[in-house]
């Protein structure tokens, strides 16, 4: 069972990590359902460590990242390993690609909090089962400028901060919240869209079936009624996701929900 983790002590061990009020409310509320969950437990190389050395100080940061990511989860779908997988595949993807290393040790803690943002959407708004309004559509949408005004005040959380503001914006600049085409979406936003829209895929949600991993291929490739490939996904990354798309398979079953 995972210990209680109070905004207090968040905000005692970052204290660069100023949030106003209503984000503030969200991660308090979201540490308390983290508390509730009997489920969760930390990963077993993520015990707490002092942090007199470079590296427990890393240690650090990627348990406050986790447990993070695991707030916005539980608040947003409940738990499962969604966001530990979309890690995997963006880390191997970044790799794939020739990401240096830094890049993909970067990616590999950051791509899990693309949602962050959910713990500051209206409650009534991001549980609502039918078809959203206009102005609600819109406070969804928010989710990406209120994940990247937490995550942005941590230089440490830089590349998270970028993935959660870009990780909607589409290569032919019909995203969202910026519009931003192409080259001009950071790469590390880009990784983590394929990454999350395969695992989306293979998962089971109010409106669609879990798809096996070779229909979840093919819309990744081709794709279908609902989404645009060409118009989504950097085509490098589509590129390569063809030529290495049984990890994905793999990944998504080493971490699987059981
Ligand atoms: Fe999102
Ligand atoms: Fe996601």
């Amino acid at each position: 069972m995972t210990e209680a983790f109070t905004l207090s002590e968040y905000i005692d061990h970052h204290p660069g990590l100023a949030m106003d009020r209503r984000d503030a409310a969200a991660v308090q509320r979201a540490f308390d359902l983290i508390a509730e969950d009997n489920a969760i437990e930390t990963p077993s190389e993520s015990q707490p460590v002092p942090a007199e050395t470079i590296q427990q100080s890393k240690q650090e940061l990627e348990n406050t990242v986790y447990f993070l990511a695991r707030a916005a989860q539980i608040y947003d779908e409940g738990t499962g390993n969604h966001t530990r997988r979309v890690n995997e595949y963006s880390y191997f993807l970044a790799q794939t690609v020739g990401m240096g290393t830094a890049f993909c040790e970067e990616i590999h803690y950051s791509a899990q909090l693309h949602d962050l943002g959910k713990i500051s959407v209206d409650p009534i708004v991001l549980g609502k089962a039918g078809p959203l309004s206009e102005t609600e559509r819109q406070e969804m949408d928010n989710h990406t400028i209120y994940g990247h005004r937490i995550l942005s005040q941590s230089p440490q959380l830089a590349m998270a901060a970028e993935i959660a503001l870009n990780h909607h914006e589409k290569w032919d600049g019909t995203g969202y919240p910026n519009a931003l085409a192409g080259d001009d979406i950071p790469l590390s936003a880009r990784i983590t869209q394929i990454a999350d829209i395969y695992d989306a895929l293979r998962t089971a949600r109010p409106y669609k079936p879990a798809f096996d991993h070779e229909t979840a291929r093919g819309i990744i490739l081709s794709g279908d009624a609902r989404i645009d490939s060409a118009g989504h996904f950097d085509p490098k990354l589509v590129e390569a996701f063809s030529d290495t798309h049984s990890d994905f398979d793999r990944i998504w079953r080493e971490l699987s929900d059981g």
